[in-house]
């Protein structure tokens, strides 16, 4: 089904509009947390007073719109994206909060402003994630024909933004006592990354496993450059079941399947990523024995919800809310959420795991950030690391 060259263009295309950087626009950093106290569950107030986050699209917070490149027609800023608690496009990549809000929220902080937003108030942390983002750099893709024209940012790229965040505090390198100070006692929070690195090299002749190898050697590489900074707390989510998005339904065979439903090699594709992720995390525990790193086992808590949708408040586990009412799926990879013909969601996003075919929705976000946060799928859990904690 995926055989012609020009479906196969518009589906890597489709993951461009969705995943990547479009035009500069409105600052989200405005944004300040009002319910801090009744989400999810019990807070962990003040435990830490900085965050600094990275990641891809389920973690960005608007470096997307804060980027001006030559691809600068994507749908985030529309309508109906942030139309269940922002009440307007705050360039997130789902109708409301993404995990990392829910996190700051339940840590009593304000949401983390997007760094490329120049006006925002840092003193609580940065959001340094980018939609599109890759583990692996741009280079690589762009040696092996699979770029097009587009500039994406990688995790080095937000690497780099961080340096250039520590220099502008006076802390590059050996900084002084107060800046390993601050390292010491923020919270670095790592979102998903990787899925772009499949989804861009999935019609070129790069093998998966190939993919595997450079991203996850690029993440750990990441983290210990962190680690070097003086990171100490640090939580690393694996990959989500990208294979149950709407997108790889959609695209892969229909006899491809798994036990819940959804495309098993796509499946597959994150859960042997996420192993060997877990191997490195594993080999930095053992190299930083100070350090507390956790892995959130973004995996298996999205497992939990497939496996029992209704329980946790879902009836539609597989149909994207806002879309073209496309197939079994309400999803159609012409006319996706947020373009011209598609600027309404359904009525209900909270009964939706999926938000427009790639991205969760707000409810999911929460369900998962409480996973992580309160319910063990993080490994050490979150009260261990914040036990750890010295104040
Ligand atoms: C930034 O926020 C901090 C803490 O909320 C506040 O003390 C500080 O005055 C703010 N800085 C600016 C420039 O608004
Ligand atoms: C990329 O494309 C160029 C021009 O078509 C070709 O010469 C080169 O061999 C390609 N490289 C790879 C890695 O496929
Ligand atoms: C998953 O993929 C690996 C190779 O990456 C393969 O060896 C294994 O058999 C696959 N497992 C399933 C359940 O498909
Ligand atoms: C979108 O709407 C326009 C005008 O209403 C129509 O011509 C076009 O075919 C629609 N596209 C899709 C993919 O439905």
């Amino acid at each position: 089904m995926v055989g012609s060259n020009s479906l196969r263009t518009t589906i890597i295309f489709f993951l461009l509009m969705n995943l990547l950087p479009p035009s500069f626009s409105t600052s989200s950093s405005t944004i300040r947390t009002t319910d801090a106290t009744s989400t999810t569950g019990a807070t962990h107030r003040h435990r830490f007073s900085k965050v600094y986050a990275f990641g891809d699209s389920f973690t960005d917070t608007g470096n997307t719109h804060s980027i001006t490149g030559p691809y600068s027609f994507g749908h985030v800023s529309n309508p109906p994206y942030g139309t269940t608690f922002f009440h307007r496009s705050t360039n997130r990549y789902s109708d409301g909060r993404l995990v990392v809000d829910f996190l700051a929220t339940d840590l009593s902080l304000p949401f983390l402003p997007p760094y490329l937003d120049r006006s925002s108030n840092f003193s609580h942390g940065v959001n340094f994630a980018v939609a599109g983002s890759t583990a692996i750099q741009h280079e690589f893709f762009a040696k092996n024909n699979v770029t097009m024209d587009i500039t994406p940012q990688s995790l080095m790229t937000q690497l780099i933004w961080f340096e250039k965040y520590l220099e502008g505090k006076g802390c590059r390198g050996n900084g002084p006592r107060r800046c390993r100070a601050e390292m010491e006692n923020a919270l670095f929070w790592v979102g998903e990354i990787g899925a772009n690195d499949y989804a861009y090299s999935f019609t070129s002749s790069l093998s998966p496993n190939l993919i595997r190898e450079l991203a996850v050697n690029n993440v750990f590489n990441f983290l210990q450059a962190l680690l070097k900074t003086g990171a100490k707390y640090i939580v690393v989510q694996g990959l989500p079941l990208t294979g149950c998005l709407p997108l790889s339904m959609v695209l892969a065979p229909p006899d491809d399947r798994d036990g819940i439903g959804c495309a098993a090699s796509v499946n597959n594709q994150s859960y042997t990523h996420n192993l060997l992720l877990q191997n490195k995390l594993r080999d930095l525990r053992r190299r930083y024995p100070n350090a507390v790193i956790s892995y959130a086992d973004y995996f298996s808590a999205h497992l939990a919800v497939m496996k029992n949708p209704t329980t946790l408040g879902f009836t539609e586990p597989f149909k994207a809310c806002c879309g073209a009412g496309g197939g079994s799926f309400n999803f159609d990879l012409f006319a996706t959420c947020g373009s011209p013909n598609v600027s309404r969601a359904c009525s209900n996003p909270t009964k939706f795991v999926n938000w427009d075919g790639v991205h969760l929705t707000e409810a999911m976000y929460k369900v998962v950030s409480d996973m992580f946060l309160h319910r063990g799928y993080c490994k050490p859990s979150f009260e261990v690391l914040l036990s750890n904690k010295s104040h």
